[in-house]
């Protein structure tokens, strides 16, 4: 792809989307139209500095809005789709999973059908349009792992165990039917746990993060021995480039950061980074903070990813050390404390009242 291409990134204000815009516009990599309900994950201040970017456009709205979608296509004429949108915290999903049926089941199928109608007539009979729809989702649809299990690969068999990954579960299984049926140019990523910048401080790094900094307690769920694989937001976001620039339609790329660690080495790691950046804090030590709790229902104990496809197809692999990564995600939350206390609206504190309080 170029750098006149148009690609319409869905959920672009959330973590994972604004990050991806950032680097596509800061490497002028293509044109963005963003499209996002602004739920309480979406910040329209994660892509601020775009405000006078002229090869940026915002426009409020659903994924499952066929009238407004059908528009904005017929208006840009994007070269790509990136689907990004979604509920995405599994802890909500247990609580409330409705929105995820809607979001993530519906919501997509809606993107699908009104994307195929707009790639069968302006798209598929032309062949200087070079249309892709990418759907980014989440290795958590392979299911959990025992410690001795091999990585998930793109062959493993789906087995989705929180209403969370069985919503993402739905909306793949939508595009691979589309791809199958219509030869819709669908590709899905499946990515493991991200972290870094802008991430909504209810996921694991962020919360702790933030918990360490103001000596609140660090709820480690359960024995904290459940293992998930890490990778740093940018390098996600480069695979996802890579599989737009070189991927193969109806194909699905795992993606992943070659990082498996139990929750409670991360949080450790969290706990050195703050005693180091913070000598004279009265929480140092700061892994004194630490505090089991109750555990997630149907928790899944483990995930590991092998990206070994994209690495050898597509000539990706992740670029960050979690060190680094991780060093530099505390910094960004240290450095920026009006976007921490932009998300945390009257909903953010309801929300960790009534998540931790049942795990008390
Ligand atoms: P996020 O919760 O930070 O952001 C989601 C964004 O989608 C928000 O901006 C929200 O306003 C928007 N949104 C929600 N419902 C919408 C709707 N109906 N229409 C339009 N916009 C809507 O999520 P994230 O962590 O950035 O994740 C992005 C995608 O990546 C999700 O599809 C998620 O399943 C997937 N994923 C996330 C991770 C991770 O570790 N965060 C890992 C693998 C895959
Ligand atoms: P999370 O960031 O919610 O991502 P996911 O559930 O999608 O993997 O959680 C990452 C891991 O951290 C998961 O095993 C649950 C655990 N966890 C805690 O131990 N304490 C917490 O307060 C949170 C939010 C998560």
């Amino acid at each position: 792809m170029n750098s006149s291409d148009t690609y319409l990134v869905t959920g672009g204000c959330g973590f994972i989307g604004s990050s991806f815009i950032l680097l596509c516009r800061k490497n002028n990599k293509a044109d963005i139209v963003n499209l996002d309900a602004l739920t309480y994950a979406g910040n329209p201040l994660n892509l601020a500095e775009l405000q006078n970017d002229s090869h940026y456009h915002f426009h409020k709205g659903d994924i499952g809005d066929k009238e407004l979608v059908a528009s904005l296509l017929e208006q840009y004429k994007p070269d790509a789709i990136v689907n990004f949108a979604a509920e995405s915290h599994v802890d909500r999903s247990i609580f409330g999973p409705e929105d995820f049926m809607k979001t993530n089941i519906m919501g997509t199928f809606h993107l699908l059908q009104v994307s195929l109608d707009y790639w069968e007539r302006h798209c598929k009979n032309n062949p200087g349009k070079r249309f892709r729809f990418l759907h980014v989702s989440t290795d958590e649809v392979y299911g959990s792992l025992g410690s001795d299990d091999p990585p998930f690969q793109e062959t493993t068999p789906y087995s989705p165990n929180s209403p969370y990954s069985a919503s993402k579960a739905a909306s793949d299984h939508l595009v691979r039917a589309y791809v199958h049926t219509f030869g819709f140019p669908g590709a899905i990523t499946n990515c493991s746990n991200n972290y870094g910048p802008r991430q909504f401080p209810e996921k694991l790094i962020p919360l702790m993060i933030l918990n360490a900094r103001e000596g609140k307690p660090l709820p480690v769920y359960g024995d904290g021995m459940n293992v998930r694989d890490w990778i740093f937001v940018n390098d996600h976001c480069e695979a996802i480039l890579s599989v737009l620039d070189k991927g193969t339609p109806g194909e699905t790329y795992n993606i992943g950061g070659n990082c498996e660690k139990p929750n409670i080495e991360i949080v450790r790691a969290i706990t050195g980074v703050m005693d180091e950046l913070f000598p004279d804090s009265p929480h140092v030590p700061h892994s004194s903070l630490i505090h089991f709790v109750k555990d997630r229902p149907g928790h899944d104990r483990r995930y590991a990813v092998d990206c070994s496809k994209i690495t050898r197809e597509l000539g990706w692999k992740p670029s960050m050390t979690f060190e680094q990564g991780l060093n530099h995600t505390v910094q960004w939350y240290m450095d920026n404390p009006q976007w921490v206390g932009s998300v945390r609206s009257g909903d953010y504190l309801k929300w960790l009242e009534k998540n931790y309080e049942k795990r008390s």
